[in-house]
């Protein structure tokens, strides 16, 4: 790919931090003091899965107590919530990392992020065993890196034969009855979470994982339920930082973790992960390159959380048009065109786009709300919207309620599976008389259905359901005499097709013009080798394969009967062969109705371009 400007704007920052040498590698871990302490990397992943990394970003070191934040998320689906804030707090300690903060009389730790909730924290990943726990950690921490990882075991055994003040913190919590079995076995699973190795990219992939509402952007496989999201990211930015949380918060704005191997994960919900690996600390265990980069990054591309964006009519609503400038795809006859031209206006289409959640959706119901007459039909769009949170789909499911007990038709298409919002919808609508449509599979369909209500509704009657529309009422015969009719009639072949019988097929010759007598046809298009898409559909009183009075041009769609149909057609060739007056006088006027259909169509399409850019 070509290197972005944002690329170099990270290159700049990265050279701009290279000086930065103050602080101390940790040593209280011995094997943690031989790390080389220059390393530096940067990395920042969004939530469509572009990777930005400079430095040694792809140097591995240990995760350490990064992994803390991470682990939480694990115990919190392994457990009932109240469960887990049973056995820890989630206040913030302002204390350092392996600070005893315990309640006085329960013994409960402070938070999820200092060693003393970190370890009580492990014992709730689910498993018989330590090493069921370690396994089910490992596995979880992969689906966030995209990539199975590993322990390094020289600093899991120099932290295992140093720990002491964590394996007093493990006893500790054990007397409390904050751990239930033996305290080594956790301190055990604890050690080797920390030491699990991560590189700045990973960090960064796991950031970007919880800014995306716990799928990883770039394997799209979920690594932590939607519903922890704001649990996990919560005592980052509360306590992510130990005794530095608030300056954090203040200065940076991103819920964070930061480990004394040296690495520090902010996340922007809905946006980035940002990860920054430099082995030198502060005082208080913080990466002192870390902290500087991250509020760098913030500032300079404004990534403070509470500069927040602000929903608007337009980011909300692409556009919403009516159904007498746009139409459904289904060609029908001149006097149904009048009625859908006349009173299309009752079929009301929103195109809906971006995140759906509290205020966007309040937009939408405002919008329609503010009709003084109430469409019949309001079809709202989904296909551009990105997610919808839960109290979209409550607010949408009253606008469902409220308009369905009005008698007005409520259509929802496009909704994607992965939203689960179908479900979610049938789940909060109880009283399914009042569920929106949702089973048409566009809104070519959506639209044509209304139509056909609205022709229902104004008594339009077709020409003919029952016998073959007569050719001199075919639109392209308009004018004919009746000797002409008789002449053409003289040269029509005639066949019944079936349910789904294909009539012609892209790339064969276009040598006949046909008339949909009785029936109805659609026109397929092939996208690519699997999948097809309808671009419209042709009712009796109609014809197709026009090209045919053109030369000789390949058919470029499929032509389907949708139903029982009767269809005939004649060979243009043989007309044009044929110099009589009769002939000529035929080919003179289906010239002249094709052009006339044809401006017809173009002010049509006039119509809606500029209904659409409005
Ligand atoms: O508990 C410990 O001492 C380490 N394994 C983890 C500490 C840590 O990363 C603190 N964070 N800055």
């Amino acid at each position: 790919m070509n290197v972005t400007p944002f690329h170099q704007h990270l290159e700049e920052l990265y050279q701009n931090f290279l000086s930065l040498k103050e602080g101390n590698v940790a040593d209280y871990i011995p094997e943690l003091a031989k790390v080389n302490e220059d390393q530096f990397g940067i990395a920042i992943i969004t939530v469509d899965g572009h990777v930005y990394q400079v430095g040694d970003s792809k140097s591995e070191f240990s995760i350490q107590s990064i992994s803390k934040a991470f682990t939480y998320g694990i115990a919190l689906e392994d457990n009932d919530q109240s469960f887990v804030e049973s056995k820890v707090d989630v206040e913030p300690s302002g204390e350092a990392f392996n600070s005893i903060s315990l309640e006085p009389d329960s013994g409960r730790p402070k938070n999820p992020m200092i060693n003393a909730g970190a370890i009580a924290t492990s014992s709730l990943v689910k498993g018989e065993t330590g090493q069921e726990k370690i396994d089910r950690i490992i596995d979880v921490f992969g689906k966030y890196t995209g990539r199975k990882l590993d322990i390094d075991f020289d600093i899991y055994e120099s932290e295992k034969n140093t720990g002491h003040r964590n394996r007093a913190i493990s006893h500790l919590l054990r007397n409390y009855d904050i751990l239930s079995g033996d305290p080594e076995e956790v301190l055990d699973v604890y050690f080797r979470q920390c030491s699990i190795k991560v590189t700045c990219r990973d960090l960064a992939l796991m950031g970007a994982t919880l800014a995306n509402d716990g799928v990883n952007p770039i394997t799209g496989i979920r690594a932590l339920d939607s519903e922890q999201i704001p649990n996990v990211l919560g005592v980052m930015a509360s306590c992510g930082m130990y005794d530095y949380s608030g300056n954090w918060i203040y200065r940076v704005g991103m819920p964070a973790k930061s480990g004394v191997g040296g690495g520090i994960v902010a996340v922007l919900p809905g946006q980035l992960g940002l990860a920054v690996f430099s082995p030198r600390l502060d005082d208080k265990g913080n990466s002192v390159r870390g902290i500087a980069v991250c509020e760098a990054v913030s500032k300079t591309f404004d990534l403070h959380m509470l500069h927040s964006t602000r929903t608007t009519t337009s980011s909300t609503i692409r556009r919403s048009y009516d159904g007498s400038s746009i139409r459904s795809k289904t060609v029908r006859d001149i006097s149904a065109n009048r009625v859908l031209d006349k009173y299309g206006k009752d079929i009301r289409v929103f195109d809906l786009a971006g995140d759906m959640q509290f205020v966007s959706a309040e937009l939408v119901m405002h919008e329609i709300m503010a009709y003084e007459n109430l469409p019949s039909h309001i079809i709202l769009n989904f296909r551009h919207v990105s997610s919808i949170n839960h109290a979209a789909t409550q607010q949408l499911c009253d606008l469902s309620t409220l308009l369905t007990n009005k008698g007005k038709i409520v259509i929802f298409i496009g909704m994607p599976k992965s939203f689960g919002f179908t479900n979610k919808l049938k789940l909060l609508l109880t009283d399914s008389t009042n569920w929106p449509m949702m089973d048409f599979p566009d809104l070519d369909r959506a639209l044509e259905y209304c139509e056909e209500q609205l022709l229902e509704n104004y008594d339009w009657v077709p020409l003919s359901t029952s016998s073959p529309v007569r050719l001199e009422e075919q639109p392209i015969c308009l004018d004919m005499s009746n000797d002409e009719i008789d002449y053409l009639e003289n040269h029509l072949k005639r066949k019944t097709y079936d349910t789904d019988q294909v009539i012609c097929c892209e790339g064969e010759l276009a040598d006949r013009m046909f008339f949909v007598e009785l029936g109805q046809v659609s026109v397929w298009v092939n996208i690519d080798s699997n999948r097809k898409r309808r671009l419209n559909v042709i009712k009796e009183a109609s014809s197709f394969g026009e090209a045919s009075l053109l030369g000789t041009k390949k058919r470029i769609a499929d032509i389907v009967s949708d139903k029982k149909s009767v269809i005939s057609w004649f060979e243009p060739a043989a007309l044009f062969q044929d110099t009589s007056q009769i002939s000529l006088n035929i080919q003179k006027k289906l010239f002249k109705n094709l052009a006339s259909q044809t401006f017809e169509k173009l002010q049509r399409s006039d119509k809606e371009i500029r209904s659409l850019s409005k």
